[in-house]
């Protein structure tokens, strides 16, 4: 796929993916996004030293750390994965003097919008383009009903401006969407609330916050079919702790899928986080046939985590069961590349919101399978991927492909060369930076073929 490069902007960062390759070796994939920006927001309002090991070195969780450092919390490194944050306490925080920039990180906007509904001082928080088009009614409206006053660009848009001094009250919540961020957002408010904060989620979300609540000394009830309600009473105290970040299953599942689909593939993921509300990616790769183990289990630091051994396998489409979608809500731009490559058809429904993510991840893929000869066809809520079922032989032609500035989808697309023909060129690849900066060392060391083009941000 030579010169096919064209009309492409001077800050852009392309990949360009050589076809083949089989995966081996050992790979520790960076630390867990999720856990990381919770780990800087808790430390920080801890009374104590919280000593963070595994910390994402990555953009998104970089932009929580420098947020509360503008909010005068003491935080040294990260320096070889570890982070500590001198914690100012529940009262401590002070006025930052310029808006809060947090990036491409949604998470950051929506946990941090409960927290800082709560201060006594005016913060306005903002985000790059793809942040700035994000729904955020999500997490004002319930905030509001709290007592919080936060204006919103138009359509409930950031920036967030939120006014400080308002009183939190507690309020009984029954989440629209099945969102960890909501829930989070609010239990994060309910710290500050008066009363009890009560959180129910339409299905099972991702736990970090309230585990990691425990963790800091705080009491959260949990409780519910599959512990779906989550409630903490407000003006406690957190007491600093130490985190131990396990590997992020979202970047892991890169290589899962990789290994799974590269012909005569076995590798190692070491100490990748196991959190039954995140590895749905492990249940709906196995369903399809895939060859994993998992080895040694542990707990770190109140996390499951675990070694995955995956070998090349013949992988056969499924329709993926309802109550896996949002355990595995990241990890659907990877899986519809493991989708083309099996035998039969994929169907995902249940997912509109992929349609809200960095991109609309439901469109992005399928413009990007489609350019790549897959029988890709979108869903209002999801996707039908008929694969090719060609054991190991090439599945995808080469392509221009624009990931959107997505990160999940540039590295998915990245992933599908190891099946391709020819090339697959990559647009706006620079925010891998913000879940995964080494994404293309260690892709490259474990055996597949990426090379970057273009200027880093
Ligand atoms: C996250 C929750 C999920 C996920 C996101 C991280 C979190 O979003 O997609 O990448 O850390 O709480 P939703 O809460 O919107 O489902």
């Amino acid at each position: 796929m030579t010169g096919v490069i064209d009309n492409i902007d001077d800050n852009d960062l392309i990949f360009i993916a050589s076809p083949g390759g089989s995966l081996c070796g050992e790979v520790r994939v960076p630390g867990d996004k999720s856990i990381s920006h919770r780990a800087i927001m808790l430390g920080a309002l801890a009374e104590g030293e919280t000593v963070i090991d595994g910390f994402l070195d990555g953009e998104d969780a970089l932009a929580t750390l420098n947020a509360f450092r503008a909010m005068g919390v003491r935080i040294d490194g990260p320096e070889q994965g570890r982070v500590v944050v001198h914690g100012v306490g529940m009262q401590g925080l002070k006025p930052p003097q310029a808006p809060l920039d947090l990036g491409n990180a949604g998470t950051a906007m929506r946990l941090m919008a409960g927290l800082m509904a709560a201060q006594p001082f005016a913060v306005t928080l903002t985000g790059d383009q793809s942040l700035s088009r994000r729904p955020m009614n999500r997490v004002v409206a319930p905030l509001r009903a709290m007592g919080a006053n936060i204006d919103t660009a138009p359509g409930g848009r950031p920036p967030l401006v939120i006014h400080g001094g308002a009183r939190l009250r507690g309020i009984d919540y029954s989440l629209p969407v099945a969102s960890a961020q909501v829930q989070s957002c609010l239990l994060l408010a309910g710290l500050f609330a008066e009363g009890e904060t009560i959180t129910t989620a339409l299905g099972v979300v991702r736990d970090h916050t309230s585990r990691m609540l425990r963790g800091f000394g705080y009491p959260v009830s949990v409780s519910g079919d599959y512990n779906t309600t989550v409630a903490v009473k407000g003006r406690g105290k957190l007491t600093a702790t130490h985190i131990i970040v396990p590997g992020d299953v979202s970047s892991a599942a890169f290589f899962m899928v990789a290994a799974s689909i590269a012909p005569g593939s076995e590798i190692r993921l070491n100490h990748v986080g196991m959190n039954p509300t995140r590895c749905g990616v492990v249940e709906i790769l196995k369903m399809m046939g895939a060859d994993i183990t998992v080895e040694n289990e542990a707990l770190a630091g109140g996390e499951p985590v675990a070694d995955l051994v995956v070998r090349s396998a013949r992988l056969k489409g499924i329709t993926i069961p309802l109550r896996l979608v949002p355990v595995a809500i990241d990890e659907f731009p990877v899986l519809f590349v493991a989708a083309a490559c099996a035998e039969g058809q994929t169907v995902l429904t249940g997912a509109s919101e992929l349609r809200v993510k960095e991109s609309d991840r439901i469109q992005a893929m399928a413009d990007g399978l489609q350019a790549l000869g897959v029988a890709a066809q979108p869903l209002a809520d999801g996707m039908i991927v008929n694969g090719s079922g060609r054991e190991g032989a090439p599945v995808f032609a080469g392509a221009q492909i624009n990931s959107h500035g997505d990160h999940r989808i540039a590295m998915a697309f990245a992933v599908a060369a190891l099946r391709a023909r020819d090339e697959i060129h990559i647009l706006d690849c620079a925010n891998v930076a913000t879940s995964f900066p080494d994404f293309v060392g260690l892709a490259s060391r474990a055996g597949m073929r990426i090379v970057v083009e273009g200027k880093c941000k």
